[in-house]
């Protein structure tokens, strides 16, 4: 495991999580505060931070990177839960509830985190009631996350769940390019087919339809919506 340790909180610490819904109402000298029980831990690409079932002792942030949230079936088939990225924060359930890891965590690319141990989180948790009741918050959208995942996967075909998804998609990590918007997070066919509950080929068959149409394009893996009308009108199909 590549890793390497810093103590000391830096500027680009506070200007990545004071923009995090949990941490923003915090004022400086707290944000300080949390931030010197922070360690600084660098991970190369597709390191397994940890593993369901794991013990849950800290809460991690991430200061650049992406980190695949997913499971493992008991014949190997993955589950892509989620995909966080920089400014987001995650085990913060192990913590709470003082049980395992309730998935695995992998880095998507080089990643920096920041790791704060449930030991020094817990007590400036408990001693702000407004952090518990944003945490609280941090946990609804994870529920509304999953149920939305559960509720595509039994009402809509595959074209509409890929549509929403790459709509989706471009709303957090899509860029304006003169043919339309570039999804700039490169996510492989594999792990979209995880995300979607689809397989691999499944998705490829899919995007080389909408490629032959011309309502997207893909190129190196980057995918580019050039009609985002009708993949938005796909999406709302069943
Ligand atoms: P924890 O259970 O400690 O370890 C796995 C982490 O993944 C979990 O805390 C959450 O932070 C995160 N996680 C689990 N499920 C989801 C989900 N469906 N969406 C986003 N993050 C999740």
């Amino acid at each position: 495991m590549a890793a390497s340790i810093g103590t000391s909180p830096t500027a680009q610490w506070r200007a990545i999580l004071s923009k995090h819904f949990l941490l923003r109402y915090l004022d400086a000298e707290e944000l300080d505060q949390l931030l010197t029980f922070a360690r600084q831990r660098r991970c190369v690409a597709g390191e397994l931070l940890f593993q369901k079932g794991d013990a849950g002792d800290s809460l991690l942030a991430i200061l650049n990177g992406h980190i695949k949230i997913s499971t493992l079936s008991g014949d190997g088939k993955e589950i892509v839960l989620n995909i966080l990225g920089p400014g987001e924060l995650f085990g913060e359930i192990a913590l709470i509830d003082g049980k395992e890891r309730s998935a695995d965590a992998h880095t998507m690319e080089p990643s920096e985190l920041l790791v704060i141990d449930g030991r020094d989180f817990m007590p400036f948790l408990n001693a702000r009631p407004e952090l518990s009741t944003r945490l609280l918050v941090v946990l609804c959208e994870r529920i509304r996350w999953v149920s939305d995942l559960y509720e595509d996967a039994v009402f809509l075909n595959l074209p509409s769940r890929l549509a929403k998804h790459l709509m989706r998609l471009a709303a957090s990590y899509g860029e304006t390019i003169d043919s339309g918007t570039r999804i700039t997070l490169k996510l492989s066919q594999q792990d979209l087919g995880n995300l979607l509950g689809t397989s691999r080929e499944s998705i490829n068959k899919q995007l080389r339809a909408w490629q032959a149409t011309g309502l997207i394009s893909v190129d190196r893996g980057l995918i580019t919506i050039h009609r985002a009308d009708e993949i938005e009108l796909l999406s709302q199909a069943f």
